[in-house]
């Protein structure tokens, strides 16, 4: 009976000591609701839960490169990992780890979570193209706009654009449609200008947005900013008929008013030259 016990104790504290050895810290919680969210290819990742007496490291794991450290013991729940992403056509997963300070120079695997796979080149987002400037003259409306930036630089140390990295995977569609109707058209390049037929006595808007026709899933990028040419519109558009009738029918008023005053005031003249000249005539 009594060596039943403590065979029972013996095989517990040795699985303890196993789990232990074998899995560093089994009580602390693991990442939950890990996201990748990605613009342009600046890359967060974010996770829950707030860490309360432990911290995270996050491990990139590419299919092909080396586990590479970021956010090491940090205790956020979000680690901007777009510097270890840089072969953006590889397909990275993150693993997150919990961790106490002391335990990182242990050879125990710490508690982690995984997150879902990450391909940058297929899944970043296309951020909003940035229009630089739009004529409407006669009927050719023409939007001359710019690629949106990413974080990675040339060897010369300047940015690399979308367009850099996607070459001819990258389109470019403008919507555009007649001021306050909802009819929309819309139009593809691959270069930066688009030079579509409108009616030219009419104002458009229009937006851009980045494209890639090659991906299955966030085909469509962000849309930038709408804006709207101004043609067509004169005081008479702004104002409307109304005040123009308004202000016709004061002038007429006016312009009646100076004839009848000046006739008045000429027969008064002549009433007064004829008074002056009778004394004259009685002399
Ligand atoms: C994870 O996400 C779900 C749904 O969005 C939410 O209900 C849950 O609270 C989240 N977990 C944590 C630890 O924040
Ligand atoms: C855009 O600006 C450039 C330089 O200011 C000019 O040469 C070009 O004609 C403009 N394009 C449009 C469509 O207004
Ligand atoms: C840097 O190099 C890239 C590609 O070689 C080139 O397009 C860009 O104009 C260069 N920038 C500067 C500032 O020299
Ligand atoms: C990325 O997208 C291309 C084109 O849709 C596809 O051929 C490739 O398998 C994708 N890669 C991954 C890792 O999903």
């Amino acid at each position: 009976m009594l060596h039943a016990v403590a065979g029972g104790w013996a095989v517990l504290l040795s699985a303890l000591l196993w789990r232990l050895a074998a899995a560093g810290n089994p009580d602390l919680p693991t990442a939950v609701n890990i996201t990748w969210s990605s613009i342009n290819f600046k890359t967060i990742l974010q996770w829950q839960p707030k860490p309360s007496g432990y911290f995270y490291t996050v491990e990139i794991n590419g299919m092909t490169s080396d586990t590479k450290r970021k956010c090491i013991l940090t205790a956020e729940t979000e680690c901007d990992v777009t510097d270890v992403l840089r072969n953006v056509k590889e397909t990275y997963t993150a693993h997150i780890l919990s961790v106490t300070s002391s335990e990182m120079d242990n050879f125990e695997e710490p508690p982690f979570a995984v997150s879902e796979q990450f391909t940058p080149y297929n899944q970043t987002v296309l951020g909003k193209p940035e229009i630089k400037n739009y004529t409407q003259k006669g009927s050719k409306l023409n939007v001359v706009f710019q690629d949106p930036l990413t974080p990675y630089t040339f060897p010369n140390g300047s940015f690399q654009s979308i367009r850099d990295i996607f070459q001819h995977d990258l389109e470019y569609k403008l919507y555009y449609w007649k001021d306050q109707s909802s009819g929309k058209k819309d139009t593809r390049t691959k270069s930066h200008a688009f030079e579509v037929n409108v009616d030219s006595t009419k104002n458009y808007c229009f937006y851009v947005q980045g494209i890639i026709p090659s991906r299955r899933d966030n085909r469509n990028g962000q849309e930038s900013v709408v804006l709207c040419t101004s043609v067509g519109r004169n005081i008479l558009d702004e104002y409307g008929a109304e005040v123009f009738i308004i202000i016709a029918v004061i002038a007429i008023a006016v312009f009646t008013l100076a004839i009848v005053l000046s006739v008045i005031l000429c027969k008064r003249k002549k009433a007064k030259a004829a008074r002056e000249k009778e004394p004259l005539n009685g002399v």
